[in-house]
């Protein structure tokens, strides 16, 4: 091999390395901040509604799909989980408006405590907010007065989103264990 020929071999190699890693990294690259609308200033929202749990009457929605377990003795309901699609409201009454769904399911994670896992997606339908998210997940342990719960992320006006839901019961039906719960959320979005 000359040397102009050892030179190209080297230079082949090192070309073919490059293009193969390029290649490889194709699928994600690195954009400017500005294309996704990241260079404006954060702004914080502050939402109070209400989340109506209705889980008996002629139209519940809030349905539990897995029954309790027997393999533990609790008095957790540990193991129900009920799929939700929840009227939210701007006042605590059903009657009055209408801002979106809590839409998702809660489960009884407690054996010795009444703790639900929430996840759920706020589906709002007012204004300028119709059709955009938010996506809460959390710990509720129902009991306490007071329960904190993430906003883990959103869609639409609340891409980027995170923040935090601090949640008060509002009212229980003593009958069918239904609850209106009140949702303080504190949003940060661009
Ligand atoms: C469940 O626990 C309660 C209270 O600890 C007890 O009285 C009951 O007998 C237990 N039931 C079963 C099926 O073990
Ligand atoms: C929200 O958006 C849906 C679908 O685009 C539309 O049908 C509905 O009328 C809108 N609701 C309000 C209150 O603007």
């Amino acid at each position: 091999m000359t040397t102009t020929n050892f030179f190209f071999f080297i230079a082949t190699l090192l070309l073919s390395c490059h293009i193969l890693a390029g290649a490889a990294g194709d699928f994600v690259r690195p954009i400017d901040r500005s294309l996704l609308g990241l260079n404006r200033e954060e702004k914080v929202s502050h939402f109070k509604l209400y989340w109506h749990d209705i889980v008996s009457g002629e139209n519940p929605t809030s349905i539990d799909v897995v029954p309790p377990t027997n393999k533990v003795n609790t008095t957790t309901k540990f193991g129900v989980i009920n799929i939700m699609d929840n009227p939210l409201t701007l006042g605590p009454k059903l009657s009055s408006k209408l801002v979106g769904r809590a839409q998702g399911f809660y489960a009884s994670t407690g054996q010795t405590e009444a703790d639900l896992l929430l996840a759920m997606n706020f589906a709002f339908v007012e204004g300028k907010y119709n059709g955009s998210t938010i996506t809460i997940l959390g710990r509720n342990p129902i009991f306490h007065q007071e329960r904190e719960l993430a906003v883990i992320g959103g869609s639409g006006l609340f891409r980027f989103a995170k923040g935090y839901a601090l949640l008060n019961t509002y009212w229980v039906d003593p009958k069918s264990g239904g609850t209106i719960v009140e949702y303080n959320v504190y949003v940060i979005h661009y």
